[in-house]
């Protein structure tokens, strides 16, 4: 039987724990699969930056990562350009057309419990002004005075007063009061700003999704460097079943929802669960989300593999993605009019059409019929001195004062130890 190469593109170009571990695992594992009378070898190539003849552009990836095209319309040009002969993950389609604010309104349509939220126009229009093709006189008259401390009473406070679209926390303000409001929003600049109703939460948790598969983990916004943010306290990396089964049904069928309402692959969502126990969705539109070893730490591995195993599935499989990104749209909305369902029957309705999206029981069998021993070479893998050495490199990169990094070094090793040994025992426990 001749062999064909199912080859993964790999464009991460700002991050390198991620995709040296993805690429090394990959070639490590060396899958071979036998799929519908075909043989599939499956490996990785870097998508660098480089000239390609636009009239001519062929893609030789079977599935690509993309973690990046935002920031690089080079790549974004070539990706849709020959999106349509591969699996594609994530797009700039939906990432560049949907920010929060749209995805807040299509989310609270479904009934998810999306915090009170109003919209505001930018505060300065300073670039606009100084452009010689714009006529302020035009563009101002159609603007109508609105009462900042009106909309203040109207959402409540504390608040937050955040840009529409962001990222990393950058603009993010926390308001107390009318005056903290008028501030923040003074200094805001000229971007586009949401108001927020602050929730008091007991619980913040952060779910990164890999097609169907969610991995929620906890989250601390009170550590001072984002580095540390994943470690449940400064003693404690993690704390397992830190949520209860049905928080956690329901966080991941939120996740799954989202990712397959806009055709996000890989992506985060961040909720809150309130003291009322409500869990409440307050930023998933992430199309690069944190995935380097030094925030994740203990999950890193896991997010590693979930990549891999959905790669080797889209690749293998040949799967093809739809641009028409909204084409279940009007079925996501027939379930969410429908009055006889409770919020929990919804998100079942919901979840039946993530799961078709994302193909779920296919990607299942398809892992427990062809890559039954992943999991058992992948342990191997992160137990050699290959993967050290890539926690060693990721500190180097990672922590800019060289004295730092020693006390790092052994900080991460210590966590990705414990990892080795509570997979071990996992494995160990299948196999009884
Ligand atoms: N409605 C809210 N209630 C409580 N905390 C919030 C709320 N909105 C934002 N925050 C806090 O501000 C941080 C940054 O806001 P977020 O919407 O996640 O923006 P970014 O896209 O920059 O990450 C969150 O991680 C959280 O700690
Ligand atoms: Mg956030």
């Amino acid at each position: 039987m001749k062999q064909l190469n199912a080859l993964i593109g790999v464009m991460d170009p700002n991050s390198y724990s991620f995709r040296v571990a993805f690429e090394k695992l990959l070639a490590f594992v060396d899958p071979k699969v036998k799929y519908k009378k075909k043989s599939y070898h499956v490996t990785s190539r870097r998508i660098a930056t480089r000239p390609y003849d636009i009239l001519h552009a062929e893609c030789p990836y079977k599935a690509i990562i993309n973690r990046g095209a935002h920031w690089n319309p080079h790549h974004n040009s070539f990706f849709m350009t020959i999106g349509y002969q591969t699996y594609l993950l994530n797009d700039m389609i939906t990432f560049e057309a949907i920010n929060k604010n749209t995805s807040y309104g299509h989310m609270y349509k479904l009934g998810l419990h999306i915090p009170k939220t109003i919209a505001l126009p930018q505060q300065s229009y300073k670039k606009l002004k100084k452009d010689s093709k714009a006529i302020p006189e035009l563009i101002f008259s159609e603007h109508e005075f609105f009462s900042l401390e009106e909309l203040g009473e109207e959402v409540g406070y504390p608040a937050f007063l955040k840009p529409q679209s962001g990222g990393g926390w950058v603009g993010v303000v926390k308001v107390e009061s009318p005056e903290e409001l008028v501030e923040a929003y003074n200094k805001s600049g000229s971007k586009p700003m949401n108001l927020q109703k602050a929730i008091d939460y007991r619980e913040f948790v952060r779910t990164v999704g890999v097609g169907p598969q969610m991995m929620p983990m906890h989250y601390n916004a009170s550590a001072e460097h984002s580095h540390d943010r994943y470690m449940r306290s400064e003693f404690e990396a993690v704390e397992f079943d830190f949520l209860t089964a049905e928080e956690e049904d329901e966080i991941k069928k939120i996740g799954k929802i989202i990712n397959s309402f806009y055709g996000w692959d890989h992506n985060s969502c961040e909720a809150l669960i309130g003291h009322d126990n409500v869990i409440y969705p307050i930023d998933f539109a992430n199309a690069y989300p944190d995935s380097t070893l030094t925030s994740l730490h203990f999950h890193f591995p896991t997010l590693v593999k979930s990549m891999a195993k959905w790669l080797i599935f889209c690749a293998v499989t040949e799967k093809k993605r739809s641009y028409n990104f909204a084409r279940n749209w009007p079925r996501y909305f027939e379930i969410a009019e429908d009055s006889s369902l409770s919020y929990k029957q919804k998100l079942d309705k919901y979840t039946e059409i993530a799961d078709e999206y994302f193909e779920t029981q296919k990607f299942d069998e398809f892992c427990s019929k062809y890559l039954g021993s992943f999991d058992e070479k992948a342990h191997e893998f992160f137990a050699s001195e290959d993967f050290f050495s890539i926690i060693d490199k990721e500190v180097d990169y990672y922590f800019n004062i060289p004295s730092e990094r020693p006390e790092k070094k052994q900080h991460y090793r210590g966590i990705h130890h414990y990892w080795l040994s509570m997979e071990e025992k996992r494995l160990q426990s299948q196999k009884k």
